[in-house]
């Protein structure tokens, strides 16, 4: 395994791959890694000659302080969680390295049009921003033939898609599958936050969905409101949003005909803030 702390580190090992004309496999990550991460490397090994995971706590995608400093940093664990892949380079860049200058921090002026209005967007305002300014300094960095994303963050997914199309046309975007604990929880750093009392409940929320998820022709707008119900009156749960869009647009979904619609929820738990999307 390769660990690149430096840009400097970066560049040499760039050399040598173009020389070896080695296909890149990238995926971006923040840390605290785990199955749903190892997912993503998995895939890119499969479709490339090398993977490359920079764990980076990007800080302009935060747009909650407390959310920051508290963001779980296990970089040790991370590090030996990832030796166990071949052909893996990690990349851990600091402040300085991604942001050097002015010019590296300006976020790409892109209309995601509504994408860029709802849900994730509406909720934490700036976070796409950060997401754009961030992942568009990595793609610059890296150069990678491919990037690979979860679908666990789907519309982060849509904002990069739109990135790549317009910046980087020759980066290819993989979406991949949300990787869930057998309860149905879908994986995430900020889990590892929760106690157990806490990861229980959180386990709840995939079947609390599952009446949405299953519709099968019936009254879209009765059965939002009886699931949004069941979270509200729960006093473990805090329901920031509950929602149903079309997966293209992320334009609201009025009537479950539309065969492209998805189930969106951002929740909170002891504090923590959830999110997690289904296919209707
Ligand atoms: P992070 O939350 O660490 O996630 C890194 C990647 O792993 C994202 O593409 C995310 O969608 C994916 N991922 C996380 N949990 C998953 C799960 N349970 N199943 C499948 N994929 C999962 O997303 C970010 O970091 C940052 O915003 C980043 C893109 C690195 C930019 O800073």
């Amino acid at each position: 395994m390769i660990i690149l702390r430096s840009n400097s580190d970066l560049e040499v090992w760039q050399l040598k791959r173009r020389k070896s004309n080695l296909s890149i496999g990238f995926v971006p990550t923040m840390g605290a890694l785990h199955a749903g991460h190892l997912g993503l490397i998995e895939q890119a090994s499969q479709g490339n000659d090398v993977v490359v995971c920079s764990i980076y706590v990007n800080p302009t995608q935060f747009n909650n302080r407390e959310d920051l400093t508290k963001y779980p940093r296990t970089l040790e664990q991370d590090i030996e969680l990832l030796s166990h892949v071949e052909n893996v380079v990690v990349y851990i860049p600091t402040d300085n390295e991604v942001y050097p200058n002015a010019e590296s921090k300006k976020t790409p002026a892109i209309n995601l049009r509504e994408v860029g209005e709802v849900l994730e967007a509406k909720n934490r305002p700036g976070h796409f921003e950060g997401v754009l300014t961030v992942v568009k300094r990595l793609f610059e960095l890296i150069q990678p033939n491919r990037a690979y994303f979860g679908l666990k963050d789907y519309q982060q997914l849509l904002v990069i898609q739109m990135l790549a199309k317009r910046s980087f046309p020759d980066i290819e975007i993989i979406p991949c599958t949300i990787v869930r604990s057998e309860n149905g929880l879908a994986l995430s750093s900020r889990n590892q936050r929760l106690t157990k009392v806490g990861l229980k409940k959180a386990s709840e929320i995939n079947l609390m969905l599952q009446p949405l998820v299953g519709l099968n022709g019936k009254d879209l707008e009765m059965e939002l409101s009886s699931v949004k119900q069941s979270f509200v009156s729960d006093p473990n749960f805090e329901l920031e949003y509950l929602s149903v869009n079309d997966e293209k647009t992320l334009e609201a979904c009025t009537n479950s005909t539309n065969k492209n619609c998805r189930v969106f929820i951002a929740v909170w738990v002891e504090s923590i803030r959830l999110i997690d999307n289904m296919k209707l």
